[in-house]
């Protein structure tokens, strides 16, 4: 029957000698030799020595218990320092298997909408239009107030807008970077500002409640109904093909007057033809919304236009579903990498 002292002479040997064996491994098979040698459940030197801890006197058995768990801790963790410190298992004997599947780099891609609003925003700058922004949280005056909203105006009811609290809300479309560009600059004044909106809508095929819009305002002395419609059909003529044909159909946004809303004749390459798909908004600014700016309408006017390009991306890539923009689905948006 060993002694205690003799107990606690081998467990401090063992761990001492342990540490040594496993600091002179220098591959991994060597580490795990060690392990087994040390802490092999069946012939390892340390598994052996608690082995004998029954051996001892009762009163012995809990100073030597703590005595080999803290040599077997302490050989664990060299064990697993060393093996960490090896970094990977390179066995030169084995060439190396080249029929394994290489690790694909990711290729990141412009969103389908950011691509459609680089282009729009392209060919705006080519004719003159630099790009103005304006905050997502907005007041009630800015959103609504200053562009001719009538107080009772439906769009401004809690169902189509998401109040924030007190006057503040989140812009249900920018427009109101109208009003702010013209508090800030004189004309004459050509903008395009891109930017998300928010409406109180569910996800569904044709709606987000969040969304991107693209906002676009000419204001100068003697601007005319024809810069609108020339510099928009220009612009169809550019984004979509030379042969587009465009029409203007009247319709009613509180600031302009009068106001249009503009299709193009797209085919969408799905065996069904030519049709009328309608892409903007459009008007001569109000009267009112240049005062509220500031702007002496006595001596400028100009055209606004309001556009989506979720909508202009799901028309150029046949997509029935809006959702499919939102959802970032790496399988869906890898198609547009290019
Ligand atoms: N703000 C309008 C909307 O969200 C779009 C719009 C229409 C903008 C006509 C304009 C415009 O600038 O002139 O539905």
């Amino acid at each position: 029957m060993p002694t205690l002292a003799e107990f606690l002479t081998r467990a401090d040997a063992l761990a001492r000698d342990g540490a040594a064996l496993i600091h002179a491994a220098t591959s991994r098979d060597a580490v795990d030799a060690a392990r087994v040698t040390l802490l092999g459940r069946k012939q390892g030197q340390l598994t052996a020595l608690m082995a004998t801890l029954t051996e001892l006197p009762a009163d012995d058995r809990r100073s030597a218990g703590a005595a080999v768990n803290a040599a077997k801790h302490a050989l664990e963790t060299t064990l697993s320092d060393v093996e960490a410190s090896l970094g990977p298992d390179v066995d030169a004997s084995r060439p190396a298997d080249l029929t394994m599947p290489g690790r694909a780099t990711w290729r990141g891609a412009i969103h389908p909408v950011s691509a459609v609003i680089d282009e729009i925003a392209g060919i705006f700058r080519e004719l003159g239009f630099t790009i103005a922004l304006g905050p997502e949280a907005e007041t009630e005056w800015y959103n609504f107030g200053a562009l001719n909203f009538p107080p009772d105006h439906p769009a401004m009811e809690a169902h189509d807008t998401l109040y924030l609290g007190d006057d503040t809300l989140l812009r249900t479309h920018t427009s109101p970077v109208q009003v702010r560009t013209l508090q800030t600059y004189t004309p004459p004044v050509r903008i395009l500002c891109p930017g998300n909106v928010y409406r109180r809508d569910f996800f569904d095929a044709t709606h987000a409640p969040s969304f991107m819009q693209i906002e676009g305002l000419c204001i100068d002395e003697g601007v005319s109904f024809v810069d609108l419609k020339a510099t928009l059909s220009e612009f169809a003529r550019r984004f979509y093909s030379g042969s587009s044909k465009v029409r203007l159909r009247p319709s009613f946004f509180p600031f302009v007057e009068p106001g249009a809303e503009m299709d193009v004749e797209v085919d969408l390459n799905d065996g069904k033809g030519k049709r009328w798909v309608e892409i903007l908004g459009c008007g001569m600014v109000h009267p009112d919304v240049l005062d509220a700016a500031g702007i002496d309408s006595e001596k400028y006017t100009g055209w606004a236009f309001g556009m989506g390009p979720a909508r202009i991306a799901m028309s150029r890539h046949k997509l029935p579903d809006i959702r499919l923009l939102y959802d970032s689905d790496v399988r869906f948006l890898e198609q547009f990498a290019r």
